[in-house]
């Protein structure tokens, strides 16, 4: 008994490092990439030209934007790990104009995917926090354009099904990537956990996937995931139409 604690002191050891240095890089880069862009700005402002102002201020926002959803990520994590309900804002939403509006934007990011987006209709009413799903979508939909480093098609598939008395919004994010190997599968979903397959070959801290997950539930949604390595991944998130019904006696 000793023996294995002395093992899981060790590993949480081992994941607490890997995290630091992965989250200290993670954090370091875009503020690197920030100063550089300001003091490039400065130089060019001093000598009156104004040309490349407007460009290298959207270099500016992608990076302020990226730092911001990490902290709001690590955030997240802590407080799941604290064992808090999430801060959220709920209000009526429709996720129709939140989901174009990322998709686009992704959309401009690559050149090497194709993203597609098809839905049942043009009106997805939920209750919930517009920043938080934001994110959630953000983050599965970059995870789906990280881990296919070949390219090709990502769809993002919205439908409607009806279960358990409830309606629900039901979204699909399916990729061509490398996959996630069987073993892996079952522990995604844990804060810093990285499948084998990504570990030490693509970048990453593990937090997006865990985020995505405490926030998706605490709006009354699941997620899930399947996979087959080497040929894709396929996310799925349901979200209950029109929020959570509380009399219901939730699961
Ligand atoms: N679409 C996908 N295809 C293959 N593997 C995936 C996919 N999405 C997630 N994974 C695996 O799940 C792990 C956890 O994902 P998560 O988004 O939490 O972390 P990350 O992408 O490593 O880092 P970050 O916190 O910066 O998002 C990844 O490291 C990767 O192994
Ligand atoms: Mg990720």
């Amino acid at each position: 008994v000793a023996e294995r604690a002395q093992r899981e002191a060790e590993d949480a050891l081992q994941i607490r490092n890997d995290f630091l240095s992965s989250i200290s890089h993670d954090l370091k880069t875009p503020l690197t990439v920030m100063r550089g862009t300001i003091q490039l700005l400065q130089r060019r402002l001093k000598q009156g030209d104004m040309s490349a102002l407007l460009d290298r201020l959207k270099v500016l926002e992608v990076s302020i934007n990226k730092m911001q959803g990490m902290i709001e990520d690590i955030l997240t994590i802590a407080q799941l790990k604290a064992g808090q309900h999430l801060d959220l804002d709920i209000r009526p939403l429709n996720l129709f104009p939140l989901i174009t509006r990322i998709v686009e934007e992704q959309q401009e990011i690559t050149h090497r995917h194709h993203l597609h987006l098809s839905t049942y209709s043009r009106d997805l009413p939920v209750q919930g926090d517009a920043i938080r799903l934001d994110r959630v979508i953000t983050n599965l939909l970059t995870n789906a354009i990280k881990y296919s480093p070949d390219g090709g098609s990502i769809t993002l598939d919205i439908t409607d099904e009806e279960e358990s008395n409830q309606h629900w919004i039901v979204m699909r994010f399916q990729d061509q990537g490398i996959g996630i190997p069987e073993a892996d599968q079952p522990f995604l979903f844990r804060p810093f956990y990285r499948a084998s397959n990504a570990r030490g070959h693509i970048p990453g801290t593990g937090v997006g996937l865990a985020s995505a997950a405490q926030v998706v539930r605490e709006h009354g949604g699941t997620i899930s995931l399947s996979s087959q390595q080497g040929q894709g991944s396929c996310i799925l998130v349901r979200l209950p139409v029109n929020g959570k019904s509380e009399e219901r006696g939730d699961v």
